[in-house]
């Protein structure tokens, strides 16, 4: 859709929120202690949503809760502190993303808003508790397993939403990105050493995986009434500039830089629109910046010629966005982990008979055409899998 509603870069989420009342509504933010993710809390439950805020420290977390009550208060003194809730969820392990929807799922059996806002900057090869480069591992794969596994309580809550935070970095992912992905099928893993001079490779490449995943989850699930979508915030001063080299950080600061950079107001605001458009405005599988589409302005190799969400299944199975989920799902599974909540017995004491049988089924994985005889219907089920996060409502009470 065009700029219709008058938001650019200058927009804040608190106007991006326009006058939206989420009373009722749920949501997740993850990362929500500091930076963007804790002002899409402030500006969520505002406007009345149920905010969990999934953090990995409970200090850090409790701390930026107690601030966003105390901002709150001030404006409105019946807020209800209540609508804030801190959960543990460390990105970087797997287990951990279980046990977190395990939790979740105990408590709530409603998710309206699924953000993916977690993200961390590394420029020396480290690695997550399950052993993948730790920004490959937690921005995209522990991001790719926390929503197929809530993949079900957002299908009981339709319409819902997820917004994933990516990155203009992306950019500078390695060209020829489908090849890189086969490389990491082949070799089972992810991202190994950095291959640039900046030391950013692996974060380019953790937010080139954000972006293809939001695309590839929206053609699954839209049909199901879950949009996903992804967004580059901006450039804002936040934590996340902590491992930056020193000469980038020099940059940041530098007055050079001031009249690109953003305020934290204003990165969050891409996010709150991506949760304030209407169903029928939001261009589900895109990529939004500024509070407007910019999939059009993807760099090349990451545009497609058409709309993704209607490919045939030979183009579907072509795009690297496909060939990702295939490599997350491997990923996770070689590691015992299952997308089964209800199946949580020593999942890392599990025999390496699952690694052999998923490799077994990508080996043999065809893709299923679709058998619709409407000729208008032209979206593929290019091997989704429908159990992500298999559990009943009676189950999760
Ligand atoms: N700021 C920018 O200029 C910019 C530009 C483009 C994209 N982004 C994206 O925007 C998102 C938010 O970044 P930000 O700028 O707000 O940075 P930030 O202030 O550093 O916030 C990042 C959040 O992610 C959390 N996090 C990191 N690793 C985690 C893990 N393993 N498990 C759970 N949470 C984890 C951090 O928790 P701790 O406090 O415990 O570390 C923090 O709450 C990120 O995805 C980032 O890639 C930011």
């Amino acid at each position: 859709m065009g700029n219709s509603s008058g938001m650019n870069s200058n927009t804040t989420a608190e106007q991006a929120a326009l006058d939206i009342d989420l009373n009722g509504k749920i949501s997740i933010v993850t990362g929500a202690n500091s930076g963007l993710g804790k002002e899409t809390s402030r500006v969520l439950a505002k406007h009345n949503a149920t905010v969990i805020m999934a953090c990995r420290s409970l200090e850090r977390a409790n701390e930026a809760k107690k601030e966003i009550v105390t901002d709150l208060k001030a404006s409105n003194p019946n807020f209800d502190e209540n609508k804030l809730k801190v959960m543990i969820l460390d990105l970087s392990s797997l287990k951990s993303v279980k046990e977190f929807v395990i939790n979740f799922t105990k408590e709530y059996n409603q998710l309206d808003y699924l953000i993916a806002n977690a993200g961390l900057v590394s420029t020396t090869y480290e690695t997550t508790t399950d052993g993948y480069e730790i920004q490959f591992g937690s921005n995209h794969l522990g991001h790719f397993y926390l929503t197929l596994l809530l993949t079900n309580v957002l299908k009981q809550s339709k319409p819902s939403r997820v917004v994933v935070l990516t990155s203009e970095f992306l950019g500078q992912a390695p060209n020829g990105f489908v090849d890189v992905i086969k490389d990491y099928i082949e070799k089972s893993n992810g991202p190994a050493k950095q291959h640039n001079n900046t030391g950013m490779e692996n974060y380019s490449i953790s937010k080139a995986c954000n972006m293809l995943f939001a695309r590839e989850y929206n053609r699954r699930y839209q049909s199901q009434g879950i949009t996903c979508v992804s967004l580059h915030p901006g450039v804002i001063l936040t934590n996340s500039q902590k491992n930056l080299p020193t000469w980038m950080k020099a940059v940041l600061k530098s007055p050079i830089a001031r009249p690109f950079l953003k305020t934290v107001g204003q990165g969050a605001a891409t996010t709150i629109r991506c949760c304030s458009f209407k169903d029928n405005e939001i261009q589900g599988g895109h990529y939004y910046k500024d509070c407007n589409d910019a999939t059009a302005q993807l760099p090349r190799q990451f545009r497609v010629d058409g709309d993704y969400n209607t490919f045939t299944d030979q183009q579907v199975k072509n795009d690297q966005a496909y060939l990702l989920w295939q490599l997350s799902e491997k990923l996770i599974t070689q590691k015992s982990f299952t997308f089964n909540l209800n199946d949580n017995s020593n999942e890392e004491q599990k025999s390496n008979d699952v690694n052999a049988n998923y490799n077994a089924n990508i080996a043999t994985s065809t893709v299923t055409a679709n058998t619709s005889t409407n000729s208008t219907e032209n979206t593929t089920n290019a091997n989704t899998n429908d159990n992500y996060g298999n559990q009943t409502i009676e189950e999760q009470q």
